[in-house]
């Protein structure tokens, strides 16, 4: 089994031809990527990574991550953007639905919060509070080592830790993800004797999941790392064919520039199940940043069925035709919820006892698709075997691969972010400070 991808949804759109049309870039794209010739080409080491990680740093984070889960009442992960959505895609997609409202004995962590990805002083009080009497272990991730949000959030829990445990206590109690040798968090990590680990420098952030940016927080949580690598070089291999017919995610990327060039400006994220919402924060991240540049790129936003369907579908139906729709499927459910057969049919849904929640899903998946196309909405379908680590490490190969792809074929550099640096500027006038630095 494998994850596969289905275009049958986009053929009404476009002729054999426009697709051919775009073989040669697709080659081109190919080789910039493994030839190295592309712009961004110094951020090009997740290609081969789920082969050739750094094994002794691998063998830590299991180390790191089995005292974390067997001192810690609580991890509190502090990251944003790639330093952040990568981790929680993952435990959001494989471990339970209230994992922390989970007895101890029922998880196989600590409680995991995030926090460092907004400046919301309600949430970060509220937050603190439940940490009180808890037994608190923290994970600070930034590659760059001066993202103000993370960088305020952990000025503020390194506080808290060394008023909770004194400062010997709480240089124990934290792990500082960042750069190898460069960044404040850097300097401070190695003043203090923090545990460190890295975000490789040929790796940039939202390409960063399966390093040890999301494998700690994956293992603390009881995931199992070596599956997520085993899925993700499996990846490698699968989406390294050059030949179109051969490469799902190449079908993939080359079938968004196509439907993009025709007008369709907009990609909606179509999942459903909850557990794949940062999933998709995560997508958007990797195709929104990679891509949006230069006047060009899809715009990616998610959408989640069937909640939405109630909602936002009415648009989706009839509203303006700039979308196209790519659905994340995963084809089993874990665990099977019948529908009970009742004495009585007041509600009248007799015909249903005996089928279980997945089934109908499904029935509304194939439904939702078949009347979106009709209504003039392309849709991709990407479907995942299994909710599972092994997945999880193929979807993400899966995507980064067609993201690298679809930005050179659209002409940009999909590696670089020069656009997030502008609020930033305008914050720091605003704050009367030139840059942020972290002190003792
Ligand atoms: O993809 C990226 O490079 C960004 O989204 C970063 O991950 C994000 O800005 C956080 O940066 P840092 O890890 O340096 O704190």
């Amino acid at each position: 089994k494998k994850i596969t991808f289905d275009y049958s949804g986009a053929t009404p759109f476009f002729s054999q031809h426009e697709l051919d049309f775009l073989l040669p870039q697709i080659k081109q794209a190919h080789e910039m990527i493994h030839k190295r010739t592309g712009p961004g080409s110094e951020y090009l080491d997740w290609v081969e990574w789920p082969l050739t990680y750094d094994r002794e740093e691998y063998e830590r984070i299991k180390q790191i991550s089995t005292i974390i889960r067997e001192q810690a009442d609580v991890l509190l992960i502090i990251g944003v953007g790639g330093s952040y959505l990568g981790a929680r895609a993952a435990i959001e997609m494989l471990c339970p639905a209230f994992y922390n409202q989970l007895p101890r004995a029922k998880r196989n962590g600590p409680e995991i919060y995030f926090i460092g990805h907004h400046l919301h002083s309600d949430y970060i009080a509220q937050l603190l509070e439940i940490m009180q009497d808890k037994n608190v272990y923290v994970n600070v991730i930034s590659k760059s080592g001066t993202t103000l949000e993370p960088a305020l959030s952990f000025r503020l829990l390194r506080d808290f830790l060394e008023k909770k445990y004194g400062r010997e206590g709480a240089r124990t109690r934290i792990i500082a993800t960042t750069d190898r040798k460069k960044g404040a968090l850097k300097q401070l990590a190695d003043l203090e004797g923090y545990e460190t680990l890295t975000v490789p420098d040929g790796i940039g952030g939202r390409y960063s999941v399966l390093t040890s940016v999301g494998l700690l927080p994956m293992a603390v949580t009881g995931i199992q790392i070596d599956e997520v690598m085993r899925g993700a070089a499996d990846g490698v291999e699968l989406y390294r064919e050059a030949e179109l017919a051969d490469n799902s995610a190449y079908q993939y990327a080359a079938l968004r520039q196509l439907l993009y060039r025709k007008g369709k400006t907009i990609e909606l994220l179509a999942s459903y199940t909850p557990s794949l919402q940062y999933v998709a924060e995560w997508w958007k991240q990797l195709f929104g940043e990679s891509e949006g540049k230069d006047g060009k790129g899809m715009f990616p936003a998610s959408i989640q069925f069937t909640t939405e369907l109630h909602s936002i579908g009415q648009y989706v139906q009839e509203g303006h035709r700039h979308l196209i729709e790519t659905t994340l499927w995963i084809e089993e459910s874990a665990v099977q919820v019948t529908i009970p057969s009742l004495e009585d049919n007041l509600d009248n849904l007799h015909y249903l006892s005996g089928t279980t929640f997945h089934e109908i899903n499904e029935k509304a998946c194939k439904a939702t698709i078949q009347a979106h196309v009709a209504g003039g909405v392309p849709n991709l379908k990407v479907s995942i075997p299994e909710a599972s680590p092994y997945y999880f490490g193929q979807m993400v190969y899966f995507f980064q691969k067609a993201c690298a792809i679809s930005g050179y074929m659209l002409g940009v550099n999909p590696f670089d972010q020069p656009g997030v640096e502008v609020y930033k500027e305008e914050m720091r006038n605003l704050l009367n400070q030139n840059q942020t630095i972290i002190t003792r």
